[in-house]
């Protein structure tokens, strides 16, 4: 069982999850189709992603009395995409975390060399004090999650979670080989890589089919 190698490693078994993302791996699931499923099994991995979340108290009037409430502690997360697929889960974080802010980082996987090439990275000012959700729908090599969380951790950010929706095993040991105390949230971890590291079963070109460009 990969979760007791890795203890930081959650993968969903919730039966909304694994049906919405059998209707997302079928080929023949339209554009339209395709980036809803991603944004309704993003909402639901969001919603564990968050569960450790600081809380605090503050003073609320009800209809019948006032109470020490439990409110969200702190500054304000960062939702981090991985340009271009990451993109899809965003409103996802933002539908349930609307003051949330945004950063970037814009990476591509070499189609020949497979190394993750960077092309952006922009990030909200004092991120270094906020939580950081990192999101990219696949984790095939993992290479594009680790060059991403390297430049984030220099940039000095710390308490930092990677969501994703597909994992292959190979990403999974690659990622905690490197970052073995960020959690990971994903919905599925598939069975391997083919010989062109896409992960299969897996769902295809995640950026291409969120965006119809192939
Ligand atoms: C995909 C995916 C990940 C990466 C995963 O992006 O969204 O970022 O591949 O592969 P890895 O784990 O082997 O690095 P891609 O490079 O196709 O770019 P795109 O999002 O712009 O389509
Ligand atoms: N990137 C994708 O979009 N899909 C894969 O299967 C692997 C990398």
């Amino acid at each position: 069982m990969a979760e007791q190698r890795f203890p930081n490693l959650h993968v969903l078994k919730h039966p909304l999850v694994q049906h919405k993302l059998t209707e997302l791996r079928d080929k023949s699931c339209s554009k339209k189709d395709f980036n809803e499923l991603v944004r309704e099994i993003s909402l639901l991995l969001v919603y564990e992603a968050t569960q450790d979340l600081a809380l605090t108290t503050r003073s609320v009037d009800t209809p019948l009395t006032t109470f020490e409430a439990p409110v969200l502690a702190g500054k304000k997360p960062v939702i981090v995409p991985i340009l271009r697929a990451g993109i899809g889960m965003v409103d996802a974080f933002l539908t349930l975390m609307p003051l949330a802010r945004v950063g970037h980082v814009g990476m591509f996987r070499d189609e020949k060399t497979l190394e993750p090439q960077t092309y952006y990275f922009k990030l909200p000012p004092n991120s270094e004090n906020r939580p950081i959700f990192v999101c990219d729908p696949m984790l095939a090599t993992g290479g594009s999650a680790v060059a991403a969380l390297k430049k984030l951790k220099e940039a000095g950010l710390t308490n930092i979670t990677f969501v994703c929706l597909v994992a292959a095993p190979e990403g999974v040991q690659h990622f905690f080989e490197a970052f073995p105390d960020v959690p990971m949230y994903t919905a599925s971890l598939d069975q391997g890589l083919n010989d062109q590291s896409y992960i299969v079963p897996g769902l295809g070109d995640a950026g291409d089919r969120l965006f119809g460009t192939k």
